[in-house]
């Protein structure tokens, strides 16, 4: 049993192969936390200390008893109205917009298999491979009934977290914060590490020292953004990629959100995540409930790689889903920044027919092929075929391409309405604008109310209209600005953040509705790159554009960020020209290849422009992916620098689950005359086991891992490594 409850201590235990997880019912009824880390046995109770606190209030059931405060005691799922003042995860008000209220422990209830969240994206697994503990919380005043969901997969040493409202009273409640997860730490100098970014330049790892205060990351732009990531990582000073203690909370949802982590006034950390508080307001009608997304947690006492292999773990097997979850993509080259809107039919087979003759496997036509869509200024919203454009039917476009040998991929923004479209001229009240106000413009587009049923049909009708009449295996879903002016123009005039929170019900519900149509499509979610990279699309996409910037040098401190949480096999990665169109940079072709390869592979340039070399290269790289690509998505990932801090080179590896195999990819940051040899030492092999390298040369696991291997300067910047090791007689 990894969940277990002891009636007479009041104490739950959650289990997993290497951690434990504890909260205690104490004498009140109020759900305190005592424990999250390496696993135990013991009740971890003792642990509370009870003291006369000033300026600490005491809960009333306490009587003259002035060291009980809830202001000093570890929570489980704070609120507000119980005289803590740190950071809550829950208020909530009443129908005289009186705010505070009092959840007492009502009962419980353990099952076999792992819960699931209506509408939401969430961590699915076997009923053998996981426990649900479900704990209800009410406040008897407001007759409100809060249930905090916990999902408990042993093996993957992962626990969620998940909480359903529900309002049984006779008046509408607002809530004003209703978080998904807080976790109460008792001592440590703890830092925070986080990933923050910005358009083309998305998930920066930083690690931040968590002083007395709150320290607040997040996202008001109705997707997760480039800006902050939802996912954090709670470490202890001393931690490092390889030791030391640590904690991941991962969000699965791509919309707001919000992460605080507050060191109090005795030197206890609370972290909580969760949908963004600022301007939530949620309005629950008696008998109404609310779901507040999940989140992964994860403990390792083994420092951030141990960290990411659970997370790049329960990712890749319990989130992503659908007939390309654990096989081959297909190798694509899109034609973005080969042409953008600029394109024909001829132009568009001639880079196809090229590719195809390189050994690519599918070609994506990215966006301007609907409406008038020829500049970034019109055309969205309006899904029918630009036939003039294409010089032929979707259908026939397709089939010539497949004719070719290849798969045939498609872009569409379904979210998106220009107002100079079809679309907007019929439903102006579809778009998110304030009445009497001029709306925000972002790339100058509006956003469609997905919040609204009647707006999800018609783009569904007209997307699938398309995909129905063409031989489509790839949709790439984009998004490509921050929402604003959200205003529904609905019946009651919801909130801003129930339309926000329904309208990424919407946006889930159109990928549900899209991959139930066409049960084999591979989707690679996209947001101006990697602005909405997050868990939650990850339900629906299990690859996702990282970044527009395909600079490969960026690419570095881009994928590297996003390797913390996020499994390889995730990132859609692609070789583009140079100089390249974000940065200027010029990287050699083989450079660009390793980088993009430690992904979801691909090209993004027109290689009948190449040189013939080049040409030979994107054979061999062709090849290489196909060999190496389950050592690159099934294998264990390591970092083996820093790419924030070092400063001679970047390296990562990828060894096979059974150590049979491994494959080191290593780019030189600089170029120098005379300069010294680089030594990277490699990770995660048998160290008894000898590994034959491709040139023949053997080694001993132990000697990769503790002495490392030379690598030899090469002429000229950037130059990049590739060193595959096979396990002898395995080869
Ligand atoms: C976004 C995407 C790009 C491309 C363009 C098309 O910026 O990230 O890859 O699809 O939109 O408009």
């Amino acid at each position: 049993m990894a969940i277990l409850w002891d009636d007479k201590n009041k104490v739950f235990s959650l289990h997993t192969k290497h951690t434990t997880y504890q909260m205690k019912v104490d004498q009140f009824g109020f759900l305190l936390h005592t424990y999250y880390g390496s696993r135990i046995q013991d009740d971890a109770s003792y642990l509370l200390v009870c003291q006369d606190r000033g300026f600490s209030p005491n809960p009333y059931e306490a009587e003259n008893d002035r060291t009980y405060s809830l202001d000093a005691l570890p929570q489980e799922y704070p609120f507000h109205g119980s005289g803590d003042y740190r950071t809550t995860a829950f208020d909530v008000c009443d129908g005289q917009n009186i705010s505070g209220c009092s959840l007492k422990f009502h009962s419980h209830q353990i099952i076999q298999g792992k819960y699931a969240l209506d509408g939401l994206p969430a961590v699915y697994a076997d009923v053998q491979q996981a426990e649900t503990l479900m704990i209800t919380l009410k406040d008897e005043r407001l007759h409100l009934d809060v249930v905090l969901y916990y999902g408990v997969l042993a093996d993957e040493d992962v626990i969620t977290r998940a909480v359903k409202i529900t309002n049984r009273g006779q008046q509408t409640l607002t809530l004003a914060k209703a978080l998904s997860a807080s976790v109460d730490v008792l001592t440590g100098d703890l830092d925070l590490v986080h990933f923050y970014g910005r358009h083309a330049g998305e998930r920066t790892m930083e690690r931040t020292h968590l002083e007395h205060g709150a320290f607040s990351i997040g996202s008001y732009r109705g997707t997760s953004s480039h800006q902050h990531n939802p996912f954090v990582i709670v470490a202890e000073r001393e931690t490092t990629e390889r030791s030391g203690n640590c904690f991941g909370m991962c969000f699965v949802y791509s919309g707001n959100f919000q992460c605080v982590a507050e060191k109090d006034q005795y030197g206890q950390t609370r972290v909580t995540m969760g949908i963004a508080p600022e301007r939530f307001q949620y309005e629950l009608a008696p008998l109404e409930s609310f779901t507040a997304p999940e989140v992964i947690l994860s403990y390792s006492d083994a420092g951030f790689e141990t960290l990411s292999h659970r997370y790049h773990h329960v990712i890749r097997h319990h989130v992503c889903r659908g007939a390309y979850k654990l096989t081959r993509r297909p190798i694509l080259i899109n034609n973005w920044e080969a042409t953008y809107f600029d394109f024909d039919g001829h132009k568009l087979f001639d880079i196809a027919k090229q590719a195809s003759e390189l050994g690519v496997e599918m070609m994506v036509l990215d966006d301007g092929w609907f409406g008038s869509r020829n500049s970034d200024n019109e055309g969205l919203g309006d899904w029918w075929v630009n036939e003039d454009k294409l010089q032929g039917s979707m259908r026939e476009v397709s089939a010539r391409i497949c004719a070719l040998g290849m798969k045939f991929g498609l872009w569409i923004e379904p979210e998106m309405v220009n107002e100079n479209s079809k679309l907007y001229r019929e439903h102006p009240d579809w778009a998110f604008t304030i009445p009497g106000k001029k709306p925000v413009r972002g790339r100058n587009q509006l956003v469609l109310d997905f919040s609204r049923p009647e707006v999800v049909d018609y783009v569904c009708d007209h997307i699938f209209k398309v995909l129905d009449d063409a031989h489509v295996s790839y949709v790439k879903m984009d998004m490509n600005r921050s929402i604003s002016d959200v205003y529904s123009a609905v019946k009651g005039q919801p909130s801003e953040g129930k339309v926000l929170y329904r309208y990424m019900l919407g946006v889930y519900d159109f990928m549900e509705r899209l991959l139930t149509r066409y049960p084999d499509l591979l989707l690679e979610g996209c947001s101006g790159g990697g602005g909405r990279f997050d868990a939650g699309m990850m339900y629906y996409s299990p690859q996702i554009w990282c970044s527009d910037n395909t600079d490969a040098i960026s690419r570095l401190h881009i994928q590297y960020g996003t390797s913390f949480a996020y499994p390889i096999s995730t990132v859609g990665s692609h070789v583009s020209t140079v100089p390249n169109h974000q940065t200027g940079r010029i990287v050699d072709f083989n450079t660009r290849g390793i980088v993009a390869m430690a992904g979801s592979f691909g090209y993004e340039l027109d290689l009948n422009l190449v040189s013939d070399a080049e040409k030979q290269q994107v054979r061999q790289q062709v090849e290489a992916y196909k060999k190496y690509w389950h050592l690159l998505h099934d294998g264990k990932y390591y970092r083996l620098t820093d790419c924030e801090r070092d400063h001679d080179k970047a390296a990562w590896m990828f060894v096979a689950e059974d150590q049979s195999e491994a494959l080191v990819q290593i780019v030189k940051w600089t170029a120098d005359c005379n300069g010294p040899v680089l030594y990277v030492r490699c990770r995660g092999l048998d160290p008894d086991a000898i590994y034959v390298a491709d040139d023949g040369q053997q080694y001993s696991g132990a000697v990769l891992m503790h002495a490392g291997i030379p690598v030899r300067a090469l002429w000229g910047e950037y130059q990049a490594y590739q060193l595959h090791f096979v396990r002898q007689n395995e080869q």
